[in-house]
């Protein structure tokens, strides 16, 4: 770097379009590095919160599952979170928790695959783990056997056998962006059925679901969709498949009338099928309102300003942290890597405790790993110059 990384990073963040976004949300002074766990809040959610609470809960009670549209947020917010994920309207609701939809997800695809003497369910074998354990019991209970692959292994691994395949977009741990395109076409060319797990890309890059006609999809709210603590996940069931889908959890909620309260289950059209039972209004109607903030924001602005964060702060690493002390496991090329940062470091969980301590938060993945999550919508340069920094001075540079 000629110039000064701080002199630097000022002038990226003059220079940002996106940078007027920060002041939407409750952030102190410090350096928050963490919303690839947990979103921060946007500072206009308590009081819609309140109001759902005060006025809607406690004064029209029941009325508002009617009039204050809660009966219909599953889908409503659903379609609102769809452009986010390059999908068309009616094929995400919202509802449950990501692993829980996972399971919905698998087993509805194995369900669909039209070929039944296809013995496997292939997983992601870097994957975050509840999609494992999920995809294991699944194969138990739907008579398959699961089949641990690494993504770069996959096309090779894909067969005459294979009815679906469960992969994360991106890596938790390493960052890494898994090739949706494709492995999609990939998975498709095998004869099978393609799951994505969304939770690390949604909010953070274009994932063209529809584009690349993945079949089905899963993802959190809580990290850079910034929904709150254990705000619920989604489904995407591909419009193609919705008159087949065949949910393993078939509840009153995804009944084609469920106020008939008849004895055989009848599922509803659409995306509605993937729902269960009543949603967690409070939760949901949380996320609703964060999603404002995403009004007028381009999801290739963020993919641009992203990798320029992440970019910058591998310089800001390498200009300031001795050779040798961190390792990034991210990988340097755009098209592999997500938005966040993983180094290697000996020592992490203490390294991570004092960054803390100095007002930078990103979080750990044992034994040995740090992350730093960075989210285009509140995130500037000089956040990364500062925790680069910090960094540096925790490894006594
Ligand atoms: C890739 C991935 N999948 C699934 C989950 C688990 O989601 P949930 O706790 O909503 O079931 C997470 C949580 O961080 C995740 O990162």
């Amino acid at each position: 770097m000629s110039e000064s990384p701080a002199g630097k990073a000022a002038a990226l963040d003059a220079a940002d379009e996106l940078a007027g976004l920060r002041k939407l949300f409750a952030l102190g002074e410090g350096v928050y590095l963490d919303g690839n766990s947990l979103g921060a809040l946007p500072a206009h959610v308590p009081e819609r919160v309140a109001d759902v609470v005060t006025r809607q809960w406690g004064e029209l009670r029941i009325r508002s599952w009617d009039e204050s549209g809660w009966w219909t947020a599953p889908e409503r917010i659903g379609d609102r979170i769809a452009p986010l994920v390059g999908a068309g309207p009616g094929q995400v609701v919202v509802g449950d928790s990501t692993s829980v939809n996972v399971f919905k997800a698998v087993v509805g695809a194995v369900r669909l695959c039209s070929d039944p003497t296809r013995t496997d369910i292939v997983v992601d074998a870097t994957t975050f783990p509840t999609d494992g354990y999920i995809a294991e019991s699944a194969a138990r209970m739907t008579g398959k056997r699961l089949v641990p692959v690494a993504p770069s292994d996959l096309p090779a691994a894909l067969g005459p056998n294979t009815a679906v395949a469960l992969v994360n977009h991106v890596d938790y741990r390493t960052g890494r962006l898994h090739d949706l395109p494709s492995l999609t076409s990939a998975i498709h060319e095998a004869g099978a059925l393609a799951v994505w797990d969304l939770c690390h890309s949604a909010g953070a890059l274009p994932v063209g679901l529809d584009a690349h006609e993945v079949d089905l999809a899963v993802g959190c709210t809580y990290k850079y969709l910034n929904g709150g603590p254990g705000s619920p996940a989604y489904l995407y069931v591909a419009e193609r498949h919705q008159a087949a889908f065949d949910s393993p959890l078939p509840g009153w909620n995804s009944h084609t009338d469920p106020f008939a309260m008849t004895p055989s289950f009848e599922a509803a059209p659409g995306a509605t099928r993937g729902r269960v039972g009543t949603p967690d209004i409070l939760s949901m109607l949380a996320l609703e309102a964060a999603l404002e903030v995403w009004d007028g924001v381009s999801i290739d602005a963020v993919r641009a300003k992203s990798l320029a964060l992440t970019d910058f702060f591998l310089e800001c690493v390498a200009a300031y942290v001795p050779p040798g002390r961190v390792t990034s496991l991210t990988p340097s090329d755009h098209a592999s890597r997500g938005s966040q940062v993983a180094l290697r470091c000996e020592e992490a969980p203490a390294v991570m405790e004092k960054l803390i301590a100095r007002g930078v938060v990103g979080d750990l993945r044992r034994p040995d790993v740090l992350r730093f999550g960075f989210t285009p919508l509140y995130v500037g340069f000089g956040d990364a110059e500062r925790a680069a920094s910090a960094l540096a001075e925790v490894l006594g540079a």
